[in-house]
């Protein structure tokens, strides 16, 4: 198991004979099943990377100033987070001592946008990985992580981190207070993930949060509380594949961020059909008000009939993310 100490390991310098014509790079989107919005008050979180949905990006040397172009309107038009690429390609040159300048970046990304997916701790990933790799650097992960951080702030004012520790893991992550712990995570079953169509802004459910922290303390503490718990018994359901603990952990935990006002109207439907259809449990995943909900399907139970339910429910997109202790492979 890689520990937090293996992770603090430092990271080569750029080395100029090592620098390329042009760099490439690769990150990936990520999945919470338990403590999105607890984690960000200090209640342990988990996490799973989904390394077929990904981001890619290419640098080049330029005459020019530094700069990130992209296609797609999902990475330049998003309001809340267009700086984010721009400060990742940014915040690796200063990490590695090169000027902010003499590099363009082209960025492509297959990960939705405000849909719970990490999108833009995904693109960032990507640009840092290619400056790095244009410059003939090697990053670990708790470098490549910061630079993901750095550029996250921009996107969410005040991440947890569990966005970017996730875009540069290898495994199932248990989070809490930037401390971080992989583990392969056994389901037991199988996890449909479905989208509302609806884009919810993570920052915004942050903020609103918050807000009901302020107004009424003692119940939302205690709503978080509980969110936090939950993560903590469900790394043990899912260290030994016991699917049935970990889908009315789901249950449950909807339950809770539906009462701290983060579900809406499109994700109380799918989450509804989902467990008509056989679903063990079913929950909103990431910052939520819109974006992805997360089904999982029992070994041997009919995934098929839920995929359906949740497509009849007006679900825009569906993946599938197979039993797998790597949970790395979607199906659309
Ligand atoms: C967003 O993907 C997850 C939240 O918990 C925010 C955060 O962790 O920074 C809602």
């Amino acid at each position: 198991m890689a520990t937090v100490s293996e992770l603090n390991a430092h990271s080569l310098p750029p080395s100029p004979e090592a620098s390329a014509a042009s760099g490439h790079g690769r990150s990936h989107a990520k999945l919470i099943l338990f403590g999105e919005h607890s984690v960000v008050h200090g209640h342990p979180a988990i996490a799973v990377p989904v390394r077929s949905i990904a981001a890619e990006a290419d640098a080049v040397r330029s005459d020019g100033p530094l700069d990130v172009a992209s296609d797609d309107p999902q990475i330049t038009a998003r309001d809340g987070w267009q700086d984010v690429p721009l400060m990742a390609a940014e915040a690796t040159l200063r990490r590695l001592g090169l000027p902010a300048s003499g590099v363009h970046v082209s960025v492509r990304s297959r990960v939705p946008a405000g849909r719970g997916f990490g999108s833009s701790a995904a693109v960032a990933g990507a640009i840092v990985n290619a400056v790095a790799d244009l410059h003939g650097a090697e990053l670990d992960r708790q470098a490549r992580f910061e630079l993901v951080q750095e550029a996250e702030r921009v996107a969410h004012g005040n991440p947890s981190g569990l966005d970017a520790r996730t875009t540069v893991a290898e495994r199932g992550i248990a989070f809490q207070g930037g401390v971080v712990r992989e583990f392969d995570v056994v389901l037991g079953g199988t996890l449909v993930v479905a989208d509302t169509g609806v884009h919810g802004s993570t920052r915004r459910a942050v903020a609103d949060v918050r807000a009901l922290l302020e107004r009424e303390p003692e119940r939302t503490g205690a709503l978080l509380d509980r969110l936090g718990a939950i993560a903590r018994d469900a790394e043990r359901a899912l260290r030994v594949g016991d699917a049935r603990a970990t889908g009315g952990m789901m249950d449950e935990s909807q339950r809770i961020l539906r009462e701290l006002g983060v579900s809406s109207t499109e994700i109380e439907t799918l989450v509804t059909a989902a467990k008509g259809a056989g679903a063990l449990g079913a929950k909103l995943s990431g910052g939520g008000q819109g974006g992805c909900i997360v089904a999982l399907i029992g070994d041997g139970d009919d995934a098929t009939a839920v995929t359906e339910a949740l497509r009849a429910a007006g679900a825009t997109g569906i993946w599938s993310v197979p039993p797998a202790p790597h949970p790395s492979g979607t199906t659309r």
